[in-house]
């Protein structure tokens, strides 16, 4: 029946691509001295966790532009235009690709906003593989990943995932071997932590004396991971902005405190902060942890995963 049929077509829904990509937590962060370029070098080995962002891209008519919309626990802290990383990713491809940029983008925020955690950056990575995908315009994996550091340090490893070490700005990766899988509490704060604040609250500390930083002082740390020993893995954690972030934010000192005193296998700020990561031996640990935090009312909310997680992929 025609009818029947037209009615059908009308309600077919615009084609459109769902990508997650993973937010990080920095296993061990290194950084040297400012630049003159702005950056501080740095050594990290990034960590993948289950805890992602879902960016959809969807089709709309011709000329209709870029549109943004956020859903999820913390979405009213993140900005809906054109500062958007995910909005600035969908730009930067329509541009590196000259297609036009016409595309609906929803993001579902699963990862602390602002919390060192790079889950503006995960926003970005998966927005360049969602628009990859709806636009069909094929850019080949190395160029993602040119166009990822263009938008910022962390996005190239959220487009990577897993474990991975960074030199550079943090953006030069190289996978890093895992085995097994580790256990992970994280308490967040609602107030985030400016990145750029942390760097310069380092370069004070430091008075702008840091020390070269190289990736064999991650020795330990990297025998850890393959051999997949949480205990050692713990013991070997380190964050050179810790000091920074808990200058920023002192209360944090009592949020690693009470994660050691759960018997975390280690506890550390997490990127630039203020989120603050704790290694657990188990989920039932994790849990543990979580709950003391809780209880304590360190944190304005607790999140439990494990890692590593894969990175940015279309989701059916
Ligand atoms: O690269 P991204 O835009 O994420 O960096 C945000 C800010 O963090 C930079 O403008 C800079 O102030 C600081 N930063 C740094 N050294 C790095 C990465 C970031 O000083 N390696």
């Amino acid at each position: 029946r025609p009818g029947t049929r037209s009615s059908r077509l009308a309600a077919a829904p615009p084609p459109s691509v769902r990508v997650r990509a993973p937010g990080k937590v920095n296993l061990s962060l290194r950084v040297g001295p400012l630049d003159d370029d702005g950056y501080h070098p740095l050594v990290s080995v990034f960590q993948a966790v289950a805890l992602f962002e879902e960016v959809t891209a969807t089709q709309v008519v011709a000329g209709a532009g870029i549109s943004l919309t956020v859903d999820g626990p913390q979405a009213d802290a993140v900005p809906r235009d054109r500062t958007n990383l995910a909005w600035k990713a969908a730009e930067l491809l329509a541009m590196h690709t000259g297609v036009d940029p016409d595309v609906a983008l929803h993001v579902r925020k699963g990862v602390p906003v602002a919390g060192g955690m790079a889950g503006g950056s995960a926003d970005a990575a998966a927005a360049l593989v969602a628009c990859d995908a709806l636009w069909e315009t094929g850019v080949p994996r190395t160029e993602l990943v040119e166009l990822a550091a263009a938008l910022g340090s962390d996005v190239p490893f959220c487009l990577l995932g897993h474990t991975a070490v960074g030199t550079g700005r943090g953006q030069l990766l190289t996978p890093a071997m895992t085995r097994g899988e580790f256990h992970w509490v994280f308490a967040a704060s609602h107030t985030g932590l400016s990145t750029p604040q942390v760097f310069a609250a380092f370069d004070e500390l430091t008075r702008g004396g840091a020390a070269a930083v190289g990736v064999e002082d991650d020795t330990a740390l990297m025998q850890a991971l393959r051999a997949g020993d949480p205990t050692a893995l713990g013991a070997a954690l380190h964050n050179d902005l810790q000091d920074a972030a808990l200058s920023l934010r002192p209360e944090l000192a009592r949020t690693l405190e009470i994660a050691r005193e759960a018997h975390a296998l280690g506890a550390i700020v997490s990127g630039s902060g203020p989120t603050v990561a704790a290694l657990a031996r188990s989920r039932q640990h994790a849990l543990a942890i979580a709950a003391t935090w809780t209880a304590e009312g360190a944190a304005d909310s607790v999140w439990t995963t494990t890692a590593p997680a894969h990175g940015a992929r279309v989701v059916a």
